[in-house]
């Protein structure tokens, strides 16, 4: 495991949009996952502006989880790739391989874990994506997998559908068994909120395995955590 610190949240952004440049460009990385939520918005923004003459006609992109509401809803995860990167790059139409979030979500579960069987190569017998992007939220989740239904990241299916704690949300996720076999997972994580989960979770205090996000270990060992300082803030230096 990698931890890289930067000093803001636009710093991360700005490392991890060059770690991931330079993926596609010399690792000839292909099939990415995206993850949701605030800090990828920021992470997207710069990219379009520094990565958008990229060579994009290669590259694969999945959502690790999407909430179940249309592509036009403020909540999906797709329209905000759409806004701040998709828009932005010339990338096949073809090689976006969006969850159909207005769709019935077992159904539409079922069908993205066929998607991940059909796109990526299978790799001892599970689809393999070369990097998963993830983030943590406050509560320790990561992908959609929240702690109240941590058992869904051991589901033997390659898609779970997901309840928000809260909102009661439902949410399409890939599970444990893509996450842990990605070539390359790549956390971003970054705000004072996540600095006491990401403490537990690294130094494996008591009680971190209750948090999905602790669970996130891929066999390839190659894990990289991008946070900023304030995520950072209670781990020893
Ligand atoms: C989602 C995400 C979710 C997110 C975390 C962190 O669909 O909301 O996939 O897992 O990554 O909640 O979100 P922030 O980056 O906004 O803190």
């Amino acid at each position: 495991m990698e931890l890289q610190k930067f000093s803001t949240k636009t710093e991360v952004a700005h490392g991890f949009s060059a770690y991931l440049e330079e993926l596609i460009t010399k690792n000839k990385t292909t099939h990415i996952a995206l993850s949701g939520g605030s800090t990828p918005k920021v992470v997207f923004d710069y990219m379009a502006v520094h990565c958008k003459d990229l060579d994009w006609s290669t590259v694969h992109l999945y959502w690790g989880d999407e909430r179940c509401v249309p592509p036009s809803d403020a909540e999906s995860n797709y329209k905000m790739t759409l806004e701040h990167l998709l828009s932005k790059i010339d990338i096949p139409k073809d090689n976006i391989h969006r969850v159909l979030g207005e769709d019935i979500p077992e159904l539409e579960a079922e069908r993205y874990g066929k998607v991940l069987e059909q796109e990526l190569p299978i790799v001892e017998g599970l689809p393999q994506f070369d990097l998963v992007i993830l983030g943590m939220g406050d509560d320790g989740h990561t992908a959609s997998i929240f702690p109240h239904e941590i058992n869904l990241w051991h589901s033997e299916n390659n898609c779970e559908v997901a309840i928000h704690p809260d909102s009661g949300q439902r949410r399409i996720t890939i599970t444990g068994k893509v996450i842990n076999h990605a070539k390359t997972v790549a956390f971003l994580v970054t705000g004072a909120a996540k600095s006491e989960k990401v403490r537990l979770i690294l130094n494996k205090e008591e009680g971190y395995e209750k948090y999905p996000a602790s669970l996130v270990a891929p066999t390839s060992n190659d894990l990289i955590w991008f946070m900023d300082e304030e995520a950072a803030s209670e781990l020893s230096q």
